[in-house]
């Protein structure tokens, strides 16, 4: 089987390829050019994001590619410990709890603790959309990547001020994991990926030297490690802040921009979520399923695993292609319709499934929600600039718009009639 996320039809047209593979009566193969087993099919992504007995999660922040050895001597000297996706039990469970007592992961909590933060800087943006009336608008640039990123620099008490450089090394860690940079390019983004290490050592370094306590993530988890090395130890601050500030944003810039482009593509959907905004956690819901922000996540087998005629040997990485299981035909009806009304509409495995399931879940949701709701009510007759192209960034698990070009236009549109309805309609592309 080949599938190439850097070229080619996987990268324009990603739903093409999951559909041949669910077709194909072999439930696992091997992808030569990648060395990594595809498994797609819904219950089988279920089962080995949950068994975490026969698939591991060591390997799902180790580069999919055999880095070069100037950029593997950098590597090396990142001595983040394994925390949350990146960990196996014993450390697993035990960082996880910390997140959790930590980090607010349900709907209510989400709401008491960053429903503010959310607002103001979604109030934020949107009122510099607002100012650009008239004006053609990057919303990924403007809008879907700026947003998360300031969120959780927020929750995690980190100055607006280091903003550009996060993002810089935010964006390297992906493209030097699970993208494809030449050597000279490996290099240098190993090196900012140590920087960024460094920082938030220094980060967290400076709160225990300083004894100051604050409302953050950061002190939250000092607090909660209580000088005991048993409980959480100071380099695991600063690797869960090291990986909040990367998970925190990168995967909802996508999702809101996978929002914007399913909702601005077919503008009878955008009209529907201005008349209607309790429309909308159902708008998010199916985008997640439709065009997860990760389609493919990584894991590596303990033992052999047999799925139907295939057996994949002990020691094999595996991509598990969520973007794949989420349109499963045996799971979801039509699964290459856009449908926010679909009674299934929660069963996407976008934010995984079992002991690692998104801890930031609650947040993404509260994100995506309130930035439509707003966006919507102020700018009602936004819509794709002419002659738009989607196009992704190369990535094994990241679907990452590179443009989204909208006119702003904060008139409300002409009536669009049957807007509700057409909130539905057959997709033949992929939209991620
Ligand atoms: C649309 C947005 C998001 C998507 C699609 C997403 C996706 C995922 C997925 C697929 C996993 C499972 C990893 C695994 O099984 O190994 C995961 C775990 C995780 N996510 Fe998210 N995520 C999103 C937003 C966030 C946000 C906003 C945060 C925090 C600010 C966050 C923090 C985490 C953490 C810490 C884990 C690891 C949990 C563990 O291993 O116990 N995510 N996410």
């Amino acid at each position: 089987m080949r599938l190439n996320p850097f070229t080619g039809v996987y990268l324009t047209d990603p739903a093409d390829m999951w559909r041949r593979i669910l077709d194909d009566p072999y439930r696992a193969h091997y992808a030569d050019d990648l060395g990594l087993w595809l498994i797609s099919r819904h219950a089988d992504v279920r089962r080995a994001l949950a068994d975490t007995a026969t698939f591991a999660n060591a390997l799902t922040l180790a580069p999919v590619y055999e880095v070069c050895p100037e950029a593997m001597n950098v590597v090396v000297q990142i001595d983040a410990p394994p925390t949350t996706a990146a960990a196996d039990p014993p450390a697993h469970p035990r960082t996880r709890r910390a997140l959790r007592a930590t980090f607010a992961n349900t709907a209510d909590r989400v709401e008491a603790e960053y429903g503010a933060i959310v607002r103001r800087r979604v109030d934020q943006l949107v009122s510099r959309l607002v100012a650009r009336q008239g004006d053609q608008v990057d919303l990924v640039a403007a809008f879907a990547t700026e947003l998360p990123l300031l969120v959780v620099l927020d929750i995690l008490g980190v100055p607006d001020a280091d903003i550009a450089r996060i993002r810089r090394w935010a964006d390297g860690q992906i493209a030097l994991i699970w993208g494809q940079p030449d050597p000279a390019e490996q290099v240098r983004l190993a090196q900012g990926l140590l920087e960024f290490w460094q920082y938030c050592q220094e980060l967290v370094r400076q709160r225990v030297d300083s004894g100051d306590r604050r409302a953050d993530f950061i002190s939250r988890a000092l607090a909660y490690r209580d000088d005991d090395d048993a409980v959480l130890t100071v380099p695991e601050v600063a690797s869960l802040a090291f990986n909040l500030l990367v998970a925190g944003h990168e995967t909802t810039a996508g999702l809101l921009a996978h929002a914007l482009d399913q909702a601005l593509s077919t503008p009878q959907r955008w009209a529907a979520l201005t008349e209607d905004p309790r429309t909308v956690p159902a708008f998010v819901a199916e985008t997640l399923r439709f065009a997860p922000a990760i389609d493919g996540w990584l894991r590596v087998t303990r033992r052999d695993v047999t799925l139907g005629e295939v057996t994949i040997p002990a020691g094999a990485r595996c991509l598990l292609l969520i973007g794949a299981a989420n349109r499963d035909p045996s799971v979801f009806a039509h699964p290459d319709r856009f449908d926010p009304h679909r009674p299934d509409v929660g069963d996407h495995l976008s934010f995984g499934h079992g002991p690692h399931f998104c801890i930031g879940a609650g947040l993404a949701r509260l994100e995506a929600g309130i930035a439509l709701t707003r966006l919507a009510a102020a700018i009602p007759g936004l819509r794709f600039a002419p002659e738009q192209h989607r196009s992704y960034k190369p990535n094994v698990a990241f679907r990452a718009h590179h443009t989204l070009n909208a006119i702003i236009d904060i008139t409300a549109p002409v009536a669009v009639p049957a807007a509700r309805e057409a909130a539905t309609v057959e997709s033949s592309t992929a939209g991620g």
